[in-house]
């Protein structure tokens, strides 16, 4: 199976296991480090909103908990017809590890419908201080 396939059927399974009773929207994040590790994280909501947390954070949370520290691709799914495009916190999230060129597949269960870099999802990020 090529990287990006396995991304896809990675962040598919994923946001099968999404916690979302309350948007009902799953969403399924993978991502593929640069050591040639995948990981993958889901979204997980609250009945107290604000405490939810994206499937981008998961995915990273599970990164850096497996000793990676750079984004070669990460794919984001979800199972709409729509679009979606990762939100402006979890653009900064990706952002933080990655290269501006990094790549971010958006993928529904046609399959990848559209991939950006993270530069231009987040262009002008606030990296340094
Ligand atoms: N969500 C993600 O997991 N990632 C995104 O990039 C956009 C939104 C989640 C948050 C919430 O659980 C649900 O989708 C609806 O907004």
């Amino acid at each position: 199976m090529n990287n990006t396939l396995e991304l896809l059927h990675l962040a598919a399974a994923s946001a099968h296991n999404a916690y979302a009773p309350y948007s009902r929207f799953a969403v399924g994040a993978a991502i593929l480090s640069s050591n040639g590790n995948f990981y993958s994280g889901c979204n997980v909501e609250n009945i107290s909103y604000p405490v939810g947390t994206c499937a981008e954070a998961g995915a990273i949370s599970a990164m850096i908990n497996g000793g990676d520290k750079t984004i070669s691709e990460i794919l984001i799914y979800a199972e709409s017809s729509t679009l979606i495009t990762p939100c402006g916190a979890c653009r900064q999230r990706i952002a933080e590890f990655s290269q501006p060129n990094t790549l971010v597949h958006l993928a529904n269960p046609d399959g990848i419908i559209q991939s950006l870099t993270i530069k231009e999802l987040l262009p002008h990020s606030f990296k340094e201080f």
